[in-house]
């Protein structure tokens, strides 16, 4: 393996300026590594670290081919991309992690499911539906679930149907429908994986999601399961990311059914959410983790060195506008809490504004610090709603 490199080490083109992004750029400049990123928002959260931002469209072909030609490599924190304009630049020579084609595969998915299905992935049954039909629905039997091929994310695209009175709710896009999974909890595995297939994986966590929004709400790790179910997903995981020929890290959820059966809910192809406490809490951040992997340099050690928790920041409803962080000097003064800002210019309700992860000595010492954060820091906007 190359052992000498210059300075910076490499320069990484970033499609997506969110706070994925901005947290992969910290990640990128410890590595002696520097970032230009693709945004349409002048100032994106990511573009204020990176400190090179090309303001554009994700899926506009010019934006993408300038972004290559600026950088030795390219990757993305966002799976909404156009894949085209990336295949034909792989094509030419310019290396995309992960592969733009898995991208196009993972991105629609509908094509997800099946890829799962192909390599003998336990997931839940699911039914092509190009346009929803009640007695189509009828047939494959309620519960169920309808979901959008495409464009969804934090539950956008997803309804949850528990019988046919609910068809009159459904999407009219194409998409899916799949098994409703009685789960008896939502974990997630982060795997990443070089292009030598080198893979690295980081304990089980558990989600835990806010019954409206359906977003994640609380994040808990290790997962409270028994240590041959936490084996169990993440040789799952692992499996996962080996049957896609995956290059990078990827985030993949599950379900720990009731009656015991862990099923695949979707595979991100990118960090995820539910990683954001191995920054304070692994020896090597997945955000590190997977530049390390989309540059064929030796993964990290993904040990987990201390309980955590894990609290997402939501725009407080009713409020819009410029953010005022009510509660933050309370929340700093509990010994534990590491506050992450996300640095966007204006907030919304259910917005993601940053996030909070506590580590404590127990993961019990952890969930009550979390829950006293989640009662303490608001963000408010400066415009009621
Ligand atoms: N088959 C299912 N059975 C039961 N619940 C489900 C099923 N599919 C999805 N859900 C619920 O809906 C949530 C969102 O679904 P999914 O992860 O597929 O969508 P998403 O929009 O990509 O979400 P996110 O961006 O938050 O990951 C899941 O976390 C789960 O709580
Ligand atoms: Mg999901």
């Amino acid at each position: 393996m190359k052992d000498t490199f210059p300075c910076p080490v490499a320069r990484i083109g970033l499609i997506g300026g969110g706070q994925l992004g901005r947290m992969t750029v910290k990640a990128a400049r410890r590595l002696g590594c520097t970032c230009v990123v693709l945004d349409p928002l002048q100032g994106s959260p990511a573009g204020q670290v990176a400190g090179h931002q090309i303001v554009g469209d994700y899926s506009d072909p010019a934006m993408l081919r300038e972004l290559a030609k600026s950088c030795d490599l390219i990757t993305f924190e966002l799976e909404n991309i156009e894949t085209e304009t990336l295949i034909r630049l792989e094509a030419e020579g310019h290396r995309i992690y992960p592969r733009p084609e898995l991208l196009a595969n993972i991105q629609d998915k509908y094509r997800q499911k099946r890829l799962l299905r192909e390599a003998g992935i336990p997931t839940s049954d699911f039914m092509d539906m190009p346009k929803p039909d009640a007695d189509v629905f009828d047939s494959f039997g309620y519960p169920l679930v309808q979901k959008a091929r495409r464009g969804g994310y934090d539950g956008r695209g997803v309804i949850v149907m528990s019988d046919a009175r609910a068809f009159a709710g459904h999407l009219s896009v194409p998409s899916y429908v799949e098994r409703f999974v009685e789960a008896e909890k939502e974990l997630a595995v982060i795997v990443a994986r070089n292009a030598g297939g080198e893979c690295r994986v980081y304990p089980t966590v558990e989600m835990r999601f806010h019954p409206q929004q359906n977003l994640l709400d609380f994040l808990v790790a290790p997962a409270g399961v028994p240590p041959e179910v936490a084996r169990h997903a993440e040789d799952l995981a692992v499996r996962t990311v080996e049957a896609m020929d995956g290059v990078g890290v990827f985030g993949i959820e599950m379900f720990l059914s009731s009656d015991g059966q862990l099923l695949v809910n979707e595979v991100a192809p990118r960090t995820h959410n539910s990683g954001h406490h191995t920054i304070e809490a692994c020896v090597t951040d997945q955000f590190e983790q997977h530049l390390r992997a989309i540059l064929g340099l030796p993964l990290g050690e993904t040990r987990q060195l201390s309980p955590a928790t894990m609290v997402n920041l939501l725009g407080e409803p009713g409020y819009q506008g410029r953010p005022l962080i009510s509660g933050l000097a309370a929340v700093l003064a509990i010994p534990g809490v590491c506050l992450h800002i996300y640095g966007k210019a204006v907030t919304k309700p259910g917005r993601k504004m940053g996030h909070v992860t506590v580590i404590d000595e127990t993961l019990e010492g952890a969930c009550e610090k979390a829950s006293v954060v989640k009662k303490s820091i608001k963000i408010l906007g400066d415009e009621k709603l």
